[in-house]
């Protein structure tokens, strides 16, 4: 009795504190995920954002069960990617607009249970184009016809530019230039096209295969400005053959660090730490440029 006394005396002296904030966790859905800088990124502005919370990359063996998972475990949003962002669709409660239109969902929010289909990478994609060029009335050739090159054709649409694609294999080429009301012709035409700027939006010159480029050097004095979707590392060997060319150059690191402010913006309401975003990242990948 004397003992329980005690401890309640003692703490009347030292009061316990309250409940802890509602936490905010945040995952990352994809196969692998083991090289992604999102988790990195995206701790480092939780925690200059003050929410009390983390992010986490999951390998997802099960798409159906994690996405049950974040249903379950009160997640509050999960970043989507390879080779989800199309699969996922079927398992959400809905798909915003400009998720349907791109036809892949980066981004899920979780709404008390119900969960929302969302695309960052087409936004992430304009405003670090935007930040150097004026898209409306430019016209872009796009190189490869993925989910990348979607939310590139889509941005670029939206904001009354015009899209030529080429890629490797025809049909899927194609079908992309249909639905974006561009041409479309093989790689091989990167050297016959004078355009505004030119975008990849392959893996080609992606980390490890850092000396490999999707066009040779003289075409890209074709194209005013050359962008690269890819950020490891940040000058690829396209962009370092387009600088060479005296080209203007836009690296896929404001693109992935623009996409992942739009998700936590998504998220919580709030505006992202831009600037502490980008030097986490660029400080991560440095030691590997040449
Ligand atoms: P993402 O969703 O990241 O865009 P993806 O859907 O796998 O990835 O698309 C990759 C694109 O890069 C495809 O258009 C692919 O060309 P194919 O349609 O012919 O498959 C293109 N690509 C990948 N590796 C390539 C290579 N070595 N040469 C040319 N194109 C390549």
């Amino acid at each position: 009795m004397r003992e329980i006394e005690q401890l309640l005396r003692r703490r009347e002296r030292h009061p316990q504190p309250g409940p802890p904030p509602q936490a905010a966790n945040f995952v990352l859905l994809g196969n692998p995920v083991g090289h992604s800088l999102s988790p990195l990124m995206h701790n480092k502005a939780l925690q200059a954002m003050q929410i009390a919370g983390s992010y986490t990359a999951f390998c997802v063996s099960d798409l159906a069960a994690a996405v049950a998972g974040i249903r379950g475990l009160n997640i509050r949003g999960a970043s989507v990617t390879i080779p989800f962002k199309t699969a996922v669709m079927e398992y959400l409660d809905e798909i915003d607009a400009d998720a349907a239109a791109v036809g892949a969902v980066n981004t899920i929010v979780n709404d008390r249970g119900r969960l929302t289909g969302c695309n960052t990478d087409w936004l992430g994609f304009i405003q670090a184009l935007g930040d150097k060029i004026d898209v409306a009335g430019k016209t872009f050739v796009i190189i490869g016809a993925g989910g990348a090159a979607r939310a590139a054709a889509f941005g670029i649409r939206k904001m009354g530019g015009t899209v030529i694609i080429l890629n490797r294999t025809e049909a899927k080429g194609k079908a992309l230039a249909r639905e974006f009301d561009g041409p479309f012709y093989p790689l091989t035409a990167v050297g016959k096209i004078k355009a505004d700027v030119l975008i990849n939006t392959t893996s080609v010159g992606m980390y490890p295969n850092i000396h490999q480029s999707p066009v040779a050097q003289a075409a890209l004095a074709h194209y005013e400005t050359v962008v690269d979707v890819i950020y490891n590392p940040l000058a690829t060997r396209l962009l370092r053959d387009a600088a060479a060319e005296r080209r203007r150059t836009i690296s896929g690191l404001e693109m992935f660090v623009r996409q992942g402010a739009a998700q936590l913006k998504l998220w919580t309401g709030k505006d992202a730490p831009l600037a502490l975003m980008r030097e986490t990242v660029r400080e991560r990948l440095a030691p590997y440029e040449m």
